[in-house]
């Protein structure tokens, strides 16, 4: 830490720390901690009133925004520049959306292309029936897939994905069950190509096309990923590869060839909206100084909670049921990018890095976990995120209920209620967000998922830390491949396990 930084910490650490109610009362908090972005798929409203932060808070965060060289890597990034230092990789997953280095850009472009054509001979017949898409891959391979055929396809999708990643076979096995195999294509999704669970999939789905009567199996592959030749190699033809840039890391890749079941399920045009959305906040993001910057004033509550008041997690509600997979996509992007204990000069951290992101759906989870959010020990901010126009066509009722729901919790957390009964006191005082959009459609669920992104890197900045890397993932997966080839002994414990399942 530079003195300049550590100096940054310690003015905010000295800061006095009012109450959310100290702070309503001080003035109108609501047009100082709110904001409105006109995007192309409607308005999105951020408010961050019911969070601590105060001007105070804000000019210091800026502070360290300033010290820890924000827009100098802000820029680095759009630009191309290397700044994941540990893999000498630029980051450029922004260019997929149409922004960033020129010749990112166009390399992309040209791409999507590749990617448009494939999907529209798809949906025009060129490659025979296909009412089926098994996904295949894994992590950043599947979650951003799954989460936007999850949220766009409520009406109905022109093909249906079945998104597998888990290398259990149950879960290969349920999408057989939906699937008929004479009209029903593969894609084999992997950056790397050589992920274990992907790869044991993509074989397994192989088998099952040619046991169930599909002459040529790879025929009806299509592989999305960053290692071209490999692909081939493993036997599909060149023509229905897909690639991306290296420069796109795994859990920022759904905009790349990626996104191709997104693309086949929602069609091309929506697909571009959902790019032009993220395009629109990366604009946001890329051309904003200061407070009005929206992801990074949210990076600003989340050190304020992690570092002032030692929250060790963050909690995210979609107060939509087109939203239930966001948290576990946020996850990764978060949990991966930025749950480090090295700065990116190589040094121990001076403090916490990412919180454990966790969260469901409203209002399920009020039944659930909201007790321990109300009543329980651990401060835990919470961003509640709703869309005021309904996704369904029954009584208006229902979204009603579900918007009062997302308020009230919102505004229960803040206020508390005193009884003398203790066990029915709610201590009140308790950090919420709100992102409230017009509705969720392609542009809104590209520009929220940008967001986050952006959100992420701001928080790695202020951490000093790469936040795209993820060397921390690699352990386990070397000890797994040396239990199964046979090659390696282990503490006791290990071994016994290892004996009782017959694996060793
Ligand atoms: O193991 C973690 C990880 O490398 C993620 O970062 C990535 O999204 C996932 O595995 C899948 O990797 P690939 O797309 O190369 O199969």
């Amino acid at each position: 830490m530079t003195d300049s930084t550590s100096q940054a910490w310690a003015a905010l650490k000295a800061l006095d720390k009012p109450t959310l109610a100290q702070l309503f009362a001080a003035g109108d908090r609501l047009a100082a901690y709110s904001a409105r972005l006109d995007l192309p798929g409607g308005t999105i409203r951020f408010d961050w009133s019911k969070t601590h932060l105060d001007a105070a808070h804000v000019a210091a965060f800026q502070k360290l925004a300033e010290v820890t060289g924000f827009s100098a890597k802000r820029a680095a990034m759009f630009d191309g520049e290397h700044i994941n230092v540990t893999e000498d990789r630029a980051v450029e997953h922004t260019a997929q959306r149409g922004v960033g280095n020129e010749a990112s850009v166009e390399e992309a472009q040209a791409l999507h292309l590749r990617m448009k054509a494939l999907v529209e001979a798809i949906h025009q017949g060129v490659l025979g029936e296909v009412k089926h898409l098994i996904h295949i891959g894994i992590g950043g391979s599947a979650l951003g897939p799954a989460l936007a055929i999850d949220a766009l396809t409520r009406d109905g999708a022109i093909v249906d994905v079945h998104v597998v990643s888990n290398i259990d076979g149950l879960a290969l096995e349920a999408a057989f069950r939906s699937c008929d195999p004479a009209t029903t294509m593969i894609a084999v999704a992997s950056k790397t190509f050589t992920t274990t669970e992907t790869m044991t999939n993509a074989l397994s789905a192989l088998d099952w096309l040619k046991t169930n009567g599909v002459a040529d199996p790879y025929g009806r592959v299509v592989a999305l990923t960053a290692y071209p030749d490999k692909a081939v190699e493993w036997g599909v033809d060149e023509t229905r590869v897909l690639p991306f840039s290296e420069s796109v890391g795994g859990r920022y890749s759904l905009w790349s060839s990626i996104g191709f079941p997104i693309a086949l399920a929602v069609g091309w045009d929506e697909f571009a909206e959902f790019l032009g959305g993220a395009a629109a906040m990366d604009r946001h993001f890329r051309d904003t100084d200061g407070m009005a910057n929206v992801p990074l004033r949210a990076a600003f509550a989340d050190l304020y909670y992690t570092h002032l008041r030692s929250c060790q997690t963050r909690a995210v509600f979609a107060y939509d049921e087109r939203l239930r997979l966001l948290p576990s996509y946020l996850q990764q992007l978060e949990m991966e990018s930025n749950g480090k204990s090295v700065k990116a000069d190589g040094k121990p951290v001076d403090g916490p890095t990412a919180p454990i992101t966790w969260g469901g759906v409203g209002t399920d989870a009020q039944h659930a976990v909201f007790q321990l959010l109300h009543q329980g020990t651990n401060l835990v901010p919470v961003d509640f995120i709703a869309a005021i126009q309904p996704g369904d066509d029954l009584s208006p009722d229902h979204h009603r209920n579900l918007l009062a729901n997302c308020f009230a919790q919102g505004a229960a957390l803040m206020a508390g209620k005193e009884s003398k009964d203790m066990a029915r006191a709610y201590p009140g005082n308790r950090p919420s967000a709100t992102m409230l959009c017009d509705e969720i459609n392609p542009a809104t669920l590209g520009a929220l998922i940008a967001f986050h992104e952006h959100r992420t890197f701001a928080n790695g900045v202020m951490l000093e830390i790469n936040s795209f890397d993820q060397f921390g993932v690699e352990l386990g997966k070397e000890i797994a491949k040396s239990i199964v080839a046979g090659t390696a002994s282990f503490d006791p414990s290990t071994e016994a396990l290892l004996a009782e399942a017959g694996i060793k």
